[in-house]
Parts: structure tokens; sequence; C-alpha cells
């Protein structure tokens, strides 16, 4: 393959789950397009459903939720919010945002997840939260993490930017925070391009949560007849997003268990395909603890060393298959030294795994031709020793 020819299997492509170009069309004749339309009602009704959460209110993205859950718990410079350090930089950016201290502690080896072990080593007299990203929605040990938060009075933050659809001992993900950030970036398994959500758990952050979101104005109140004005309330921003991005969403989100069964059906094919070259190559695979339903967000493997995951990367491109990295870790970033510190012990897992993970294309489209041109793709590299 020519090296500017496009990948034959992409990494992600946007997938048409339903009835997107209608409501499309409907929301841009509906005689306004601005926030909170009948659109935005219908998705944040499907969004409430799948997740148990109190109230869920659209954004523009998860960066945004997040953001408004800094703003929610009034953190001020010098606050410490402890995370993984293997996450996005929304995750920390938002907090640091606020003059707030991005403490970064180590993930796990398995589920790569934060590890619950090491987070009370982490907790100082200026800790205000701990913030867990169920990495490829896979659950993180949340009784641990919760009972923690609970015992040292933090406030639990999900961010649940991969993990829509799964659940941890029956539970949904994004209802175990006092507040979850979802991501609807059309990488997501529902999705508009761009967009968010702020999932509330705790029914005292509804008010002042529809306000921040509302450039710090009663606008919601107002809108609902409850005062007779709106007006500058508090500091907020304009977090909500057009009903026309609303109307892809809710789009998919009526279609969510469909596209969740095609997703399910790649991750499968992958993890079945895949498992006896994994063993002999010494390719570790996704591993799914007992008591998560994780939702096919991604599917990743582990190569034993950097050289070996820029090989295989190659390799693969070489066959016409996109596959990618992921995060880059936040403690060694320019900015995570600037804004933030590791906890004690630094973060040796998170240095590893950012350097051996290769994620393989992953989206509702991708058919049973494209998920075998991955499989056999993947099946004639050799880890090279
Ligand atoms: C863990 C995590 N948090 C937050 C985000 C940011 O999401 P968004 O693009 O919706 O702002 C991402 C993006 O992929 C992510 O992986």
């Amino acid at each position: 393959m020519n090296v500017i020819d496009p990948p034959v299997v992409p990494f992600n492509r946007t997938y048409v789950a339903g009835n997107e170009l209608d409501y499309l069309a409907e929301a841009v004749h509906q005689g306004s397009t601005c926030g909170d339309g009948p659109f935005t009602r219908r998705a944040t009704a499907l969004l409430r459903e799948l997740t148990g959460a109190a109230e869920a209110l659209l954004t523009t993205s998860c960066t945004h939720a997040l953001e408004m859950s800094a703003l929610l718990l009034g953190l001020r410079p010098g606050d410490e919010v402890i995370m993984p350090s293997f996450t996005f930089v929304s995750t920390a950016n938002a907090y640091a945002l606020r003059g707030a201290t991005p403490v970064f502690a180590d993930c796990r080896p398995d589920t790569l997840n934060l590890d619950e072990r090491l987070v009370e080593a982490a907790i100082t007299e200026r800790t205000r939260a701990v913030v867990v990203v169920h990495y490829a929605g896979v659950a993180c040990a949340m009784e641990a993490i919760g009972e923690l938060c609970e015992r040292y009075g933090l406030t639990l933050i999900e961010d649940n930017a991969h993990g829509l659809g799964g659940s941890y001992r029956g539970r949904p993900l994004g209802s175990f925070g006092a507040l979850a950030a979802q991501s609807f970036h059309s990488t997501k398994n529902a999705q508009c391009g761009e967009g968010g959500a702020l999932l509330l758990n705790d029914g005292d952050l509804i008010t002042r949560a529809e306000i921040i979101r509302e450039k710090g104005t009663d606008r919601s109140r107002f809108f609902r007849g409850q005062v007779d004005k709106y007006r500058w309330v508090d500091i907020g921003s304009s977090y909500l997003p057009s009903d026309v991005l609303a109307a892809q969403l809710a789009a998919q989100l009526e279609v969510f268990g469909d596209i969740q069964r095609r997703r399910q059906a790649v991750w499968h094919a992958y993890h079945e395909g895949l498992a006896d070259w994994a063993d002999r190559n010494g390719v570790a695979r996704p591993a799914v603890p007992d008591g998560c339903a994780h939702p096919a967000h991604l599917y990743h493997l582990l190569l034993p060393d950097l050289g070996n995951r820029q090989a295989f990367i190659g390799h693969l491109a070489g066959l016409g298959v996109q596959a990618a990295f992921h995060y880059h870790p936040l403690h060694t970033a320019p900015a995570g030294r600037r804004y933030g510190r590791p906890a004690p012990g630094g973060c040796p897992v998170t240095e590893s795994v950012a350097d051996r993970l290769v994620r393989l294309p992953l989206f509702a489209g991708l058919d049973e031709a494209g998920v075998t041109r991955v499989v056999d793709a993947v099946l004639t590299y050799r880890v090279r020793r």
C-alpha cells in the first residue's frame, strides 16, 4: 500500500444508526436551533434512562462537563484533586483551570484504571475530590474508592467518557459519583460529533449546575416559569449544545442497544480471534474483572515494549489497518509538570503501558470483512524479542 492511500479499515468511522438525517432536518426546520429544545429533552430523557442519573444536562463536550464539575465543587488554588495519570488531558485540565492541583496516581496493570490501593497515600489535608476514569468502559474498583471518599469526606467524580452502557455489579457506570461526565465525541459509542453531558446523582447540585451551564443565569428556571425574569446569579459559562447536535444524539441513543450489539460483536471477534496469537507473542489482551460489564468502547493490546508497539502499528498500516496508541502520561506532560504532581511512588505502570498500548479499529459500522482483515493483519505480526 502506498503511504498516502487511506486505510482500508480506518480506526473509527461515524456510524449512522437510525433517524439521524430525518431528525437533523426536523431540528433545522423547527423554528429554533438553540439549546434545550425538543431534541435536547428527548436525548436527556434517554440518557437518564440509560444511566439512572437523577438529572442529566447535555453539554458541548465531556471537557465542559468536567469544567462544570470543577465550578460546582468551588475549587480554589491550593485544592488537590486525585486522578489517574493515564487519562485524557481534559480530566486534569478542568481542575487546573480553577487553580486546583491535579495529583496523578498510577494505574492498575490489568484494567489500566486508577489503582485503588494507591489512592489513600495520595490524600492530603488539601484533597477535595477523586476523579475516576473507567478505561475502555471497564469499571474501577468502586467499593474501595467510594469507601475512601466517604471516610475522608471527598467528592467522587466519574469521568465516564468511555463508560456509557457499562456497569459494575449491575449498577450503571455514571451512577457512582456525585457527578459524572459523559462524552459524545465522534469516537464514542453514542455520538454527535462533539458533545457531552453532566450526570448529577446528588440532587443538591442540580439547581446550581443549571445556572453554571446557562452563563451563570437562572434562565432554565425562567423558561420553566419559576421566575419572572432571568438574571446573573453566579459564575458560569455557556455549556449547552444546539438542538441540532442533540437531534443527532437522540437518534443514536434511541438505537443504543443495536449500536452496542454491533460493537460487542467486533470486540468479541478480536478477543477470541487473537487469543492464541497473544499468548504465543507475550501480548496482553484487555482484562475484565468479575462484576464489570463493559460497553465495548475500545479494544486494546499491550505489546511487550515500545519498539514492538511502533513496529506493530506500522505493520498494520502496511496492510491497510489503522491502529492507534493512546494517552501520553499526564504527570510527564509539560502542563502536567507545571500544574500537577505525581502521587507518592510515581506512576511507573502508566509510563510502561503508555508506551506499549495499541487500539484496534472499533466502530458500530465495522463489518465482518473488516474485522477479518484486522484479525488477519494482526496474526501476521511476530513480536521481536
Ligand atoms: C477519559 C476522557 N475524558 C474526557 C475526554 C474528553 O471528551 P470530549 O472530547 O467530549 O471533551 C476524553 C476524550 O476522548 C476522554 O478519553
